[in-house]
């Protein structure tokens, strides 16, 4: 559970299925008062009805001050909090979040945007493209890489003319062969911020392809449970260098979720890889590096304790 206060209770005013098993929920202040301000790329951690903590991205655009939109992919091999938000919360209904942070920030650093989604990644890309739009700015390009057209949440809004050439949006209808090609887009290195959010191999091959890009040039968000939850995962200790403390981490546990046990606090954001939060130092062992933040030239000396683990053996962390 985020331990970021205070939160928020608000009623839940509207509930469509905008897309095949996506259902978006527009949150509002019972009493109409604005909501806390937001940044475009911003999430809430939201309490879902079946008592878990999931973390969803803002879909609006963060110049909007009344309202929250969160879009939830109903998944049924989950833990069972999207499955309780497409079935049990009503219209009509209260929900407890928390307030907005930001592992996703869009920059102004350079001179134009490459936006690349896949499926329900959109949500926090379809907020900065709103935010953009909505500042004049349009210097941007996206690339939506969705199943097919039934399952694509924002297509209509992404298909209008204002958009005419700045968005790509591809279906491979569940087949990897028919995967856009996107080297012809990152084989280049020019002045553009890449923001990269979907499943774990889109992720990885976008981070593949842009090894020759700028530092920095690439963030990535994701909240998918995939690089916590490999099948191979394997039971390891950590000690902590300060105090020479071991700490067992089982095949279900992350190390963070081990350390938070036994009251070592480690500050964490996204808890899937991707934002740089929780980055520990690494004295020894042999980690099984599984996030999208560290660099080759880091990975001999930290560690993203959120999803990255022990290959064989255990680790010693500077804690
Ligand atoms: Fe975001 Fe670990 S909490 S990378």
């Amino acid at each position: 559970m985020s331990t970021h206060e205070p939160r928020l209770k608000l009623n839940v005013v509207g509930k469509k299925e905008i897309a095949n098993g996506i259902f978006e929920f527009e949150l509002r202040d019972p009493a109409g008062q604005p909501l806390p301000a937001f940044t475009p790329g911003s999430h809430i951690s939201v309490r879902t009805p079946a008592g878990l903590i999931n973390k969803y991205s803002l879909s609006n655009s963060a110049l909007e001050t009344d309202r929250y939109v969160i879009a939830v992919k109903k998944d049924e091999q989950g833990r069972g909090g999207s499955v309780s938000m497409a079935d049990d919360l009503a219209q009509g209904a209260q929900i407890d979040v928390s307030l907005p942070e930001n592992a996703f920030e869009l920059t102004n650093k350079r001179t134009d945007y490459i936006f690349i989604a896949g499926g329900i990644g959109i949500t926090p890309i379809y907020s900065m493209i709103q935010y953009l739009l909505g500042t004049g700015v349009d210097t941007f390009k996206l690339y939506y890489l969705t199943r097919n057209a039934q399952s694509t949440a924002y297509r209509d809004e992404l298909n209008t003319s204002t958009l005419q050439g700045r968005t790509v949006i591809h279906h491979d209808d569940g087949n990897l062969d028919n995967g856009y090609d996107l080297w012809p887009v990152l084989e280049n290195p020019r002045n553009s911020q890449i923001y990269c959010c979907g499943p774990r191999f889109l992720m990885e091959g976008v981070k593949d392809m842009t090894g020759h890009w700028p530092a920095g040039s690439v963030t990535f968000e994701s909240f998918g449970t995939e690089a916590k939850q490999a099948k191979n995962n394997i039971p390891f200790a950590v000690t902590l260098q300060s105090s020479g403390k071991t700490i067992q981490v089982d095949e279900k546990t992350t190390i963070l979720e081990a350390l938070a046990k036994n009251g070592v606090i480690v500050p964490s954001s996204c808890e899937s890889g991707t934002c740089g939060t929780c980055k520990t130092g690494l004295i020894a062992g042999d980690a099984d590096h599984r996030d999208m933040v560290l660099d080759e030239s880091e990975r001999h000396c930290k560690i993203m304790v959120c999803v990255s683990r022990a290959k064989s053996g255990d680790l010693v962390l500077d804690l």
